[in-house]
């Protein structure tokens, strides 16, 4: 649906010019969610807004549903793509209900249709519009402005949506609430995603597929699972063993995320104490995995002090876990603020 082919984008700068993105080629399916993650600066909100064209390529092409986006029309391109930004970006003087309905007022619909619309999408982002829609940005918490922030995305039922670190501003209880309402969401409703953060454990979560990018380049593109069971580079070992967001894993052992073993383990295949941390055996798995041990396998064995295996965890169960677990609390804000009901994680 969305394909970048070898895309550049240079910054004319007053030194030498800086090349925000440099030959990057990426291809969304539809009804995918791609997650771009890579350290600041590396170009992931250059490659974000040359999708809905705020930013022309230097070099290369991009197509949305085949088409080169320099022959669409600037405003029916963006019509078709909803952005969320970090800071929900909601104007003040409007009241959420207005703001949800920004697009749909551009399109001409009428008072009555835009107020239904708003109120179907504040219910699917959990703030019931009995209560949100007639309220200002300011009377909301940060948390609840980002899903006014996503509602109003998703206001004109756009088929692609970008969302730069949409939950980066909120703090790590309210985030992952927004995270498993994002999953929610996007069950539901089925959007093509190209989501950008730099929390390797929400691209874990959140992603179909991960795009790793390092100074404008991509540096892997792959689903979780296969970030995992074979890291690309040194640069992805170290992120994904990086402490920063991951600390809640260091208190789950393998031994409490091992399903029973399957039968022997082959000779020759990986084999963890089950004492290691997740934490630990992410950071193992990528040193395994640099060196393509197991390139093949879909997971690793667990054993004993003795040796002995107890379990097998895949590599598949081990990304799902490193998303889920971080940061991880029941303890929903917008759920204690009356907002919506049991989220399937
Ligand atoms: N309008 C601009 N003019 C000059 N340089 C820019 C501009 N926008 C971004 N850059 C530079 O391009 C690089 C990539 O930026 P950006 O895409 O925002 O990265 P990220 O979103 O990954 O943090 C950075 O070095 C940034 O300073
Ligand atoms: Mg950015």
């Amino acid at each position: 649906m969305i394909a970048l082919e070898h895309v550049s984008k240079a910054f004319p700068g007053r030194g030498p010019e800086v090349r925000a993105v440099d030959d990057v080629s990426i291809a969304v399916g539809a009804g995918e969610l791609v997650v771009l993650i890579g350290p600041s600066g590396s170009g992931k909100t250059t490659t974000m807004r040359m999708i809905n064209r705020l930013e022309t390529p230097t070099e290369g092409r991009i197509t949305v549903n085949g088409r080169d986006v320099r022959d669409l029309n600037e405003v029916d391109l963006r019509r078709g793509i909803g952005y969320v930004i970090q800071q929900g970006g909601l104007f003040p003087h409007f009241t959420v209900a207005d703001n949800v309905a920004v697009v749909p007022r551009l399109l001409g619909w009428s008072r009555q249709k835009r107020r239904a619309r708003a109120h179907e999408l504040l219910a699917l982002v959990g703030l019931p519009p009995e209560r949100f829609a007639d309220r200002y940005p300011r009377q909301l918490s940060g948390g609840q402005q980002q899903r006014v922030g996503v509602a109003r995305a998703l206001a004109a039922d756009p088929p692609i949506v970008l969302m730069d670190e949409p939950f980066g501003a909120v703090d790590p209880i309210t985030r992952k609430g927004l995270q498993k309402e994002l999953r929610r969401i996007q069950a539901e409703v089925q959007k093509t995603i190209v989501f950008v953060t730099h929390d390797i454990a929400e691209a874990f979560l959140l992603g179909d597929r991960i795009v790793l990018m390092a100074d404008g380049r991509v540096v892997q593109d792959a689903t979780p699972a296969d970030l995992l069971r074979n890291p690309a580079d040194p640069f992805v070992t170290a992120f994904i063993g990086e402490d920063r967001g991951l600390r809640g894993l260091q208190f789950t052992t393998l031994e409490e995320l091992a399903e029973p073993a399957p039968g022997a383990a082959t000779p020759g295949a990986m084999v963890l104490s089950g004492a290691l941390s997740i934490l630990d055996a992410g950071r193992e798995l990528g040193r395994h995995g640099a060196n393509g041990r197991h390139g093949t396998a879909n997971g690793f064995w667990v054993a004993d002090a003795g040796g002995n295996p107890t379990g097998y965890v895949s590599f598949q169960r081990f990304a799902a876990t490193l998303g889920e677990t971080v940061g991880a609390s029941d303890a929903d804000p917008g759920s204690a603020d009356g907002g919506h009901g049991g989220v399937p994680a």
